[in-house]
């Protein structure tokens, strides 16, 4: 057998900033390289052999389990790996659960609500049911989330679904909605940075490409009761229960078996709390340096900011495009737009 060439070296990784696809830990990376072309004892790699082997249905299970785990949920929560993205997300949810003639509501923090809502509204049309928006931030370009005390709140609502993160404009909710309907959230950009009241959710979803892995797979977490509610007929594929009951088709596994290693790294690193300590420490240091100063711009209102992507502005546009120049010169990646990194 021809042996490997020795990949790149990992030490001259830049430091990424990217709110996704974003940074994995350099030691997963590491893991990954090392067991591409064979994982250990099975004579191949991962990606090449079916994912109904027992290697494979081992990884699987392990990384629902340890989401679970992570996230101290019961046996009564079902952890799909689906595909779409969470853009499919913003269509399959109101598919799944929005009924006939009636009510959903949702809470527009940023583009990303707004394209659930749109796509909620396909939805709507297609079966005479309502889409809400209980309130929006789009008003003052989504520099806060609206508080809590102004959403208008349907009382017969199939839901309520809310972005925990909103990753174009650096907002996030401080606190867990209190509601008296399940709650869906897209927690894409967000997911298992901090505990969640899990009690709470209906249904939460994630495409890991920002926190927990590669793109390619969608973490799609579902209450068993909530997933009773659900409307007949549905698309086999579209329907969570299909996915619920069985591995009903070929999954990402290549996306899938990283995903496992991430969830790893933060069970090894202290757990959801330890992310928790963790996320402060950065945040708190870069917020800190763009309020002591009046040339940095913080675009987000104290209270609704973000512990994962910071958004600020300089005073032009030619010096926001020379820090972008310099901060590559001093080996920063970030996103390509000049608000985030
Ligand atoms: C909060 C949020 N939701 C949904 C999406 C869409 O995710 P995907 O590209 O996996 O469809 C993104 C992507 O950036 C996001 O940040």
């Amino acid at each position: 057998m021809t042996p490997v060439a020795a990949s790149a070296d990992l030490d001259v990784r830049q430091h990424n900033y990217s709110a996704g696809p974003g940074a994995l830990p350099p030691e997963v990376v590491e893991e990954v390289r090392n067991e591409l072309p064979v994982y250990p004892g099975l004579g191949a790699s991962i990606m090449e052999v079916s994912h109904r082997s027992p290697e494979y249905t081992a990884i699987h299970q392990r990384a629902g389990a340890r989401m679970k785990s992570l996230l101290g949920m019961g046996d009564d929560w079902h952890v799909l790996f689906l595909q779409g993205g969470a853009s499919m997300q913003f269509h399959q949810v109101p598919l799944n659960f929005l009924p006939e003639g009636g009510v959903a509501d949702y809470l527009d923090t940023g583009a990303w609500s707004a394209k659930a809502v749109k796509e909620a509204e396909v939805v709507g049309r297609m079966r005479g049911a309502t889409v809400r928006v209980i309130a929006s931030g789009k008003d003052g370009n989504y520099s806060a989330i609206p508080d809590a005390s102004s959403w208008d709140l349907s009382p017969n609502a199939a839901y309520l679904h809310v972005t925990s993160n909103n990753t174009i404009f650096g907002t996030q909710l401080a606190y867990e909605p209190d509601v008296d309907v399940p709650l869906v959230c897209d927690v894409s950009s967000d997911f298992l940075s901090r505990p969640m009241d899990i009690d709470r959710y209906g249904l939460i979803y994630a495409g890991a490409q920002k926190n927990i892995g590669p793109a390619g797979v969608t973490a799609v977490l579902v209450k068993d009761a909530f997933l009773q509610t659900r409307q007949p007929d549905l698309p086999t594929i579209l329907d969570y229960g299909t996915h619920a009951a069985k591995l009903f088709n070929t999954p990402p596994v290549f996306a899938i078996y990283i995903v496992d290693k991430v969830l790893g790294w933060i069970e090894r690193n202290g757990g959801l709390a330890g992310m928790v300590e963790r996320n402060a420490a950065k945040s708190d240091r870069l917020y800190g340096a763009l309020d002591a100063t009046e040339f940095y711009r913080p675009t987000v209102e104290l209270g609704s900011r973000s512990s994962m992507n910071v958004c600020f502005r300089l005073p032009s546009e030619d010096l926001e495009a020379q820090f972008i120049a310099q901060a590559k010169g001093e080996g920063l990646r970030a996103n390509t737009h000049v608000t985030c990194i």
